[in-house]
């Protein structure tokens, strides 16, 4: 019986995907919203967050930003052209996408400046204790897994995430009346990126995922998998954590991930 996996449903419909992809969606579904549902996003909107927290959020994610084409590169570099479909299909993706984060980097530093964070305390300032986590696991991941693993907890996981947490502020009036009207646009290009354009994202990185492991892989892969996708929803939950109560966060730190 063949294994091969070609999606033939929607995009983004889960039960277009087999049914070990769908089972690894529901088992890490509690993970997921522990992040999308954080009440940072909440204090974030309302205004109700300190501005050591702002400092925090910025600093404390701004690793995972700069790195990202870093571990999509690192992931491309586990391709090898014609080797199988799935191959193909990622190092066709990669290519693309890599070009797209070109600007991300530098959107995210208009973002800090408009929200009172100095580029420069962004680039060289100390980071929150323990907010390295996400950075640390994406790293990880990219470098010593396998190319389904790495691209299961960054372009599945944390992208996927990302878009939905982006999509809750970038929604959010009373959080645009929060920048100057002049900077306004400037400052929020990288949630207004974020939000929109990564919607397919996340879904195309699971549809290549799939089509790399078939519809049939191993249950040590697919554990497998299921705990690298957890893993980077629970590091940004500790870095969402980090960023609501710095202090808190302080004395949990060395509490090991997932
Ligand atoms: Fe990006």
């Amino acid at each position: 019986m063949s294994t091969y996996f070609e999606r033939t449903g929607p995009l983004q419909e889960l039960g277009s995907y087999p049914q070990w992809a769908q089972d690894m969606v529901e088992a890490c579904e509690d993970a997921r919203r522990s992040v999308v549902t954080h009440e940072l996003w909440d204090r974030m909107r309302e205004d109700r967050i300190e501005a050591v927290s702002t400092r925090n959020f910025m600093i404390g994610i701004w690793p995972v930003i700069e790195r990202f084409p870093g571990y999509m590169a690192q992931s491309l570099l586990k391709t090898q052209y014609g080797r199988s479909p799935g191959d193909d299909m990622a190092r066709r993706w990669l290519v693309r996408n890599i070009r797209v984060e070109q600007n991300h980097a530098e959107y995210w530093l208009h973002w800090a400046v408009g929200a009172g964070i100095p580029r420069e305390d962004v680039l060289s300032g100390e980071m929150p204790r323990g907010a390295d986590v996400l950075a640390r696991w994406c790293e990880e991941v990219s470098a010593h897994d396998t190319l389904a693993a790495g691209m299961a907890a960054t372009n599945y996981a944390v992208e996927g995430a990302t878009g939905e947490w982006s999509q809750i502020l970038y929604d959010s009036a009373a959080y645009h009346e929060r920048f100057a009207p002049a900077q306004r646009t400037r400052s929020l290009r990288w949630l207004h990126l974020h939000a929109d354009y990564d919607d397919t994202h996340p879904w195309e990185a699971l549809e290549i995922i799939c089509t790399l492991l078939g519809t049939r892989p191993s249950l040590d892969v697919v554990e497998h998998i299921t705990e690298c996708v957890r893993r980077s929803y629970i590091s940004m939950r500790m870095l969402a954590d980090i960023c609501v109560a710095p202090s808190i966060a302080a004395e949990m730190n060395g509490v090991a991930v997932a």
